[in-house]
């Protein structure tokens, strides 16, 4: 039963859950009129206290899809924070309007502390650099439609797997499916933190190597999962631009790819793909995006006890 859940981090659905979403967000896919009233009355709150294109507002025009209504701020200075107002109390409030929130926070560990105060379900739509369980689902149904199957992958994560929240909740993900490996391609200094490794993937034995090139790795991937270099989580400008362009995906590298392996990015792409990629049938990031607007409203659809 998700009715009433709060989705903090992927772990917080079973595999089932997880299946089912991906089964909704499908059938939405092929008949989306039938779904046009199903949250007909309800309203989403976004509350989003860092930038977003993508999250945002595929999560308004997914519950705009199912009949209901938005409201929200996309910019903290619009919001009461700045004049002091706490997290508990704004959403406290909040969600005695609403009736299911999703908020986006540059702090991590915010959608837990929100889940405390809300008297409706809160979405994590992305705190700090720790997780981001809708981009999860976004990624899964992509690679369901695309690869047909969520197991037996070799999945690439190349860029920044420091920082990358996109990268740590989805590796959680994948990790509970069979037969899925990881290589890991970053530079040394934005490596995939010890707790992903010491937590996740070393107690349930999942196979994994780490690389720095990505000419190494390319060739023995199904899915390659490209991720921009997070500028907003630097402390020092000077590293930020030492690495930004660690990794450039271009025609060349995805000469070396297997022909039916598929490219992945959360998006934004800032220099990481070259834009002569876009043409390749193997880039999938666009499709990607479209896909997350349908998961969304499944999300939806199930937390608020709408279907
Ligand atoms: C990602 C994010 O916000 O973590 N973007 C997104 O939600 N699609 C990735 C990024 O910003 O690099």
């Amino acid at each position: 039963m998700l009715n009433g859940r709060h989705l903090i981090e992927p772990n917080d659905l079973s595999v089932t859950e997880i299946d089912e979403i991906c089964s909704l967000a499908e059938q939405i896919i092929v008949d989306p009129v039938s779904f046009q009233d199903v949250c007909r009355g309800k309203i989403l709150a976004a509350l989003f206290f860092e930038p977003s294109t993508r999250t945002r507002l595929s999560f308004e025009a997914a519950m705009l899809r199912l009949g209901g209504a938005v409201e929200g701020f996309s910019d903290a200075s619009s919001s009461s924070a700045t004049k002091g107002e706490s997290l508990a109390d704004t959403i406290r409030v909040v969600s005695s309007y609403t009736d299911v929130l999703a908020i986006r926070s540059p702090k991590e560990g915010a959608a837990l502390l929100a889940s405390k105060y809300s008297s409706c379900p809160v979405i994590n739509a992305g705190d700090g650099g720790h997780f981001h369980p809708t981009q999860t689902l976004t990624d899964l149904l992509t690679v369901r439609q695309l690869k047909g199957s969520l197991e037996g992958q070799t999945v690439g994560f190349c860029g920044d797997l420091k920082f990358g929240r996109t990268v740590h909740s989805l590796v959680q993900a994948l990790s509970r499916y069979p037969k899925n490996k990881f290589i890991f391609i970053s530079p040394k200094e934005l490596q995939m933190p010890d707790y992903m490794l010491k937590n996740i993937l070393e107690p349930l034995k999942i196979e994994y190597r780490s690389v720095e090139r990505l000419e190494d790795a390319i060739g023995d991937v199904d899915i390659l999962y490209m991720t921009r270099v997070q500028k907003e989580r630097f402390f020092n400008e000077q590293d930020y631009i030492r690495l930004k362009d660690s990794y450039i995906l271009d025609n060349e590298k995805m000469k070396l790819a297997r022909r039916d392996m598929i490219v992945l990015h959360p998006l934004p792409r800032v220099n990481e793909i070259a834009v002569e990629v876009d043409g390749d049938t193997r880039a999938a990031y666009f499709k990607q995006a479209k896909y997350g607007m349908f998961v969304r409203m499944a999300l939806i659809a199930k937390l608020t006890g709408s279907l």
